[in-house]
């Protein structure tokens, strides 16, 4: 207690709003495997940073009995803090205060801290906990909604912004996270729909559970709204906060350089021999990525989601970059709509956070079939096409076997602005794989030969030896040069090194029409 009753008035209130929606609602919530929203952010940030903002708002509704449910601080605890020492600002959804609903009061609070975000240049955090729209508030929390939105909207590329989904998201509630750059998830605990289980049994008579419809699983395997699933909440947070240490604060700095043990020049033999010498078996690109860089961290995006591409992000000499890889041992490492989309989201962000761009380009080519060209391949291959063509990162790649077709262009080619491109000696680059090929350019020769198949084997073999290597591409200067595989890392580090201070423009306009 002090001596001055003011100060004790301040303490008290602190302590009531600290409560949220008091005792039991923290016991209902822990019931359920969850923490509350102020446990999430101790978890979060550094341990002693959090600086609470707006900790006395409260809302200014009456309807409905609303005017006996004033809770300090309203249902969203907002504020700053650091990760690893470096400044974030936080919003937190507290279920305990009339289930994480959200009105006017608890809209602004959330406004306020992305304003201050994108003015002081440090990523946005939001743990998501809520029953949507404050249905007391009416119009007025639906217009809570469209201004979080625009703010959402309008930090896009300026600041990171970073959701975890860690309990209900449903409704109109679902775009918010769904306009920032990573939405995380917690298994089991978490889900996401637009409409829930009871509409959907309404509309169209299927019968399906939370967990089924919009839970982690669902949304990081087959909707890929979800980047990162985690088992539980604590895991969740922690991931967050590795995400991070390998972005930079904002859209005018540089990712962070992180000190690192691992021998810049070190030689990886076994990359070698890691191509089988039949080309249609397949290896795990994961394993090329872990042997090049710095003590084989990869923080991987979307593990579960198009896996026949692996986006993530890792370290080169102490430099952050992200990298895209086809992956051979998935469907041939075939480029789909799911999996063009992925790499153009994830190639998009690394532009617009001035996060150097690595490619490992293991492709057969696009996936043929109805399903495919029906679903819109065309457009969704464009919008690859589109993000690494107007990136100005800087751009390497590594052509580890197959460059095949349109699949060669889009993956980071010279010819669409790669700085530094490499290929292994296995590399075949060509318009099509050589079985394709020879059907096609010598299907007369072929329909008129005594022994169809000898002949085909014999063109095949002839084609093979033409196409299928790194020279002739190198012949023209469209591969810079013809590495050993085992000098991979120390060949890229050189080559991030070089364009350290690399700029590119591109032409001033108001913005692009990325085929959507
Ligand atoms: C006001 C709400 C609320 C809401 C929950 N509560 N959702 N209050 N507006 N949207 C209150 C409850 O009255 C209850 O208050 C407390 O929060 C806890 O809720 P419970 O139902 O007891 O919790 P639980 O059983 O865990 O169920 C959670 C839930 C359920 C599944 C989220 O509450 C629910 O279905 N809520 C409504 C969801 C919804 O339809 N929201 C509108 C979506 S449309 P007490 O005082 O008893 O503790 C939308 C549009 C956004 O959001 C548009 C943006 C463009």
């Amino acid at each position: 207690m002090s001596e001055n009753p003011k100060i004790n008035e301040l303490r008290e209130k602190r302590a009531i709003g600290r409560q949220g929606g008091g005792a039991a609602r923290i016991e209902t919530q822990h019931k359920k495997s969850r923490l509350t929203a102020r446990e999430r952010i101790d978890l979060l940030l550094d341990k002693g940073s959090f600086r609470e903002n707006d900790a006395f708002v409260t809302h200014n509704e009456s309807n409905f009995g609303l005017s006996d449910k004033k809770f300090i601080g309203d249902s969203v605890v907002t504020g700053w803090g650091t990760i690893e020492n470096r400044l974030v600002y936080v919003f937190s959804q507290d279920f305990t205060v009339l289930g994480g609903s959200l009105g006017a009061a608890h809209a602004k609070k959330i406004v306020k801290i992305m304003d201050m975000a994108m003015k002081n240049g440090a990523p946005v955090i939001g743990l998501n906990d809520s029953g949507g729209a404050r249905i007391q508030e009416g119009v007025v929390s639906l217009g809570g909604y469209a201004d979080i939105f625009l703010k959402n909207t309008m930090a896009s590329g300026v600041v990171p912004q970073i959701s975890a989904i860690m309990g209900p998201c449903a409704g109109g509630a679902v775009y918010s996270p769904a306009l920032t750059d990573f939405i995380f998830m917690v298994k089991n605990s978490s889900y996401m729909f637009v409409t829930g289980p009871d509409v959907v049994k309404t509309v169209t008579h299927e019968e399906v559970s939370f967990e089924d419809l919009g839970g982690a699983s669902v949304h990081a395997e087959k909707s890929g709204v979800c980047h990162v699933s985690a088992d539980s909440e604590a895991d969740t947070l922690f991931l967050i906060r590795k995400l991070l240490s390998y972005l930079p604060q904002n859209n005018m700095e540089d990712p962070p350089y992180k000190l690192t043990k691992d021998n810049p020049l070190r030689r990886e033999a076994e990359l070698d021999t890691i191509i089988p010498e039949d080309p249609s078996k397949p290896y795990d690109i994961k394993e090329v990525i872990r042997m090049i860089v710095d003590e084989g961290g990869f923080f991987e995006v979307h593990e579960n989601y198009a896996a026949n591409i692996v986006v993530g992000f890792a370290r080169l000499g102490g430099h952050s970059i992200g990298i895209i890889a086809n992956q051979p041992a998935i469907l041939a490492g075939v480029l789909d709509i799911d999996a063009s989309e992925k790499a153009a989201r994830f190639v998009r962000f690394c532009d617009a956070f001035n996060i150097p761009i690595l490619t490992l380009e293991d492709v057969p080519g696009f996936l043929p079939g109805t399903t495919q060209e029906h679903g819109g391949i065309i457009r969704s291959g464009a919008k690859l096409l589109f993000a690494y063509c107007e990136a100005t990162v800087p751009k390497l790649t590594v052509i580890t076997r197959k460059a095949y077709g349109g699949a060669y262009d889009v993956m980071s080619s010279k010819h669409i602005r790669g700085d530094v491109n490499f290929a292994w000696p296995n590399a075949e680059i060509a318009v099509m794989g050589p079985e394709g090929a020879v059907s096609i350019i010598f299907r007369k020769e072929l329909a008129e030969a005594k022994d169809p198949v000898a002949k085909k084997a014999e063109l095949v073999n002839e084609y093979r030896g033409k196409f299928a290597n790194p020279y002739v591409a190198a012949a023209q200067g469209f591969i810079d040069d013809v590495i050993e595989p085992s000098d991979t890392r120390s060949r890229l580090i050189n080559a991030l090194e070089m364009l350290a201070n690399k700029r590119d423009i591109n032409p001033a306009k108001k913005h692009g029409n990325i085929p959507l």
